[in-house]
């Protein structure tokens, strides 16, 4: 990692979820050998209980996931959606770091992809098109005139399957989802299952994100929680500093297709090298930026040894939080909420103004399945997807 990432906490008091199970042992396929009940004994916990009923009565279920530290997440079986992320500020006071609502008919109200397991292909593929081993698939044009996020119905507004596991250092809920063939255009029946674990005492979230397929098919998941660290409600993002280890990012067009250039961050508004607030050169006149209407860009991330790289550092001065973001992931798309107009209203009546809230989305390239030179995103019959993500939670003086 960066030089200037270096004071910040490393292995000898980060589990870095255990070292990463060397390489996503057990989590990525929730392995209930490994699972220890621990009713009687303190330490993390899981609840399960309803959180609201879709109107064709299918019940939607909210996990609670405690720790050690105060930190309590809540996802629902609703697109795996997070609902809450409540992390310590620097004087202990925990407060709600994501965007959303407070109910179930907020998250089935139009919105941006607020807390949601994206697939089948986070981000966008160009013209909803793509062709695959000689045959072209036709996709929704949901972002004209572009496929985003998976389509009408991606995986954010499905209903997965859910069970939650208590391990010794560990709680969390696995949650799976089965796509038929053809669901919104995608080739190939996927099994897909994303298990969220946050560590007992190290304040980490990990997402473990695996899938197999019967037939070839492009496969891009990833997570779309809006985060403000100063706490939800709490007025826009752009103070915030940002860290991003990434020597190059993908430009592009109009529509925000990648050109297929790895452009160099060096010298541009998109180089986060050196810790550097969003709003510091967010709104300055440069073709990029206009085009996302501020940040909007997918990161090529810089690899490490290891099987993740520290892709992000965050920081929010007013309240000494950080987030960091590790990584299996070729990319990070970094999103700086700037189509967030004040047209929502969420939890505890909140207005979701203007960059209220950035997304960091691990990912492969945008419109990969047409851009043969980016990392592949088509996962083939007998293969097995499998990617880790952490998001850790830290203060600083
Ligand atoms: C995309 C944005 C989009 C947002 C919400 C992000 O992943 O990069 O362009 O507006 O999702 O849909």
């Amino acid at each position: 990692m960066q030089a200037q990432l270096r004071y910040h906490r490393i292995p000898e008091t980060l589990s870095l979820f255990a070292f990463s199970m060397l390489h996503f042992g057990c989590g990525a396929e929730g392995d209930r050998s490994q699972v220890i009940q621990r009713d009687e004994q303190p330490g993390a916990a899981v609840t399960r209980e309803e959180f609201g009923e879709l109107t064709d009565g299918t019940s939607v279920d909210v996990f609670t996931l405690t720790n050690m530290d105060g930190m309590v997440v809540r996802a629902i079986t609703y697109g795996g959606i997070i609902t809450s992320l409540r992390v310590p500020d620097r004087d202990g006071q925990i407060d709600d770091v994501v965007l959303g609502f407070d109910d179930l008919a907020g998250y089935l109200s139009e919105h941006p992809y607020f807390g949601a397991i994206i697939g089948r292909y986070g981000n966008r593929i160009a013209g909803g098109r793509f062709t695959l081993d000689g045959q072209e698939y036709t996709l929704a044009t949901n972002n004209d005139p572009n496929h985003l996020h998976g389509g009408i119905t991606g995986f954010d507004k499905v209903v997965w399957q859910a069970e939650s596991f208590e391990r010794d250092d560990s709680v969390g809920v696995v949650f799976t989802y089965s796509s038929a063939a053809g669901e919104e255009g995608y080739p190939g029946k996927l099994d897909v299952r994303v298990t969220y674990t946050l560590t007992e005492n190290a304040n980490e979230l990990v997402f473990d994100y695996y899938a197999v397929t019967d037939a070839p098919t492009p496969v891009n998941l990833t997570q779309h929680s809006y985060f403000n660290l100063a706490g939800d409600g709490s007025g826009n993002v752009v103070g915030h500093e940002l860290t991003i280890n990434a020597d190059h990012y993908t430009p592009v067009d109009s529509t925000l297709i990648p050109s297929g250039e790895i452009a160099p961050v060096v010298g541009t508004p998109f180089d986060f090298r050196t810790a550097t607030a969003i709003g510091a050169r967010i709104d300055q006149e440069d073709e990029q930026l206009r085009h996302g209407s501020g940040y909007d860009h997918n990161f090529v991330l810089n690899r490490s040894d290891g099987p993740l790289t520290h892709a992000v550092l965050v920081y929010e001065p007013q309240t000494g939080r950080t987030m960091d973001v590790y990584t299996a992931e070729p990319g990070i798309q970094f999103y700086a909420g700037n189509f967030l107009d004040g047209s929502i209203t969420g939890k505890a009546g909140n207005v979701y103004g203007h960059r209220s809230g950035f997304c960091l989305e691990t990912q492969h390239f945008p419109d990969s399945p047409n851009k043969p030179e980016f990392p592949s995103t088509i996962l083939r019959p007998g293969e097995e997807y499998r990617t880790r993500t952490i998001y850790v939670f830290g203060v600083r003086p």
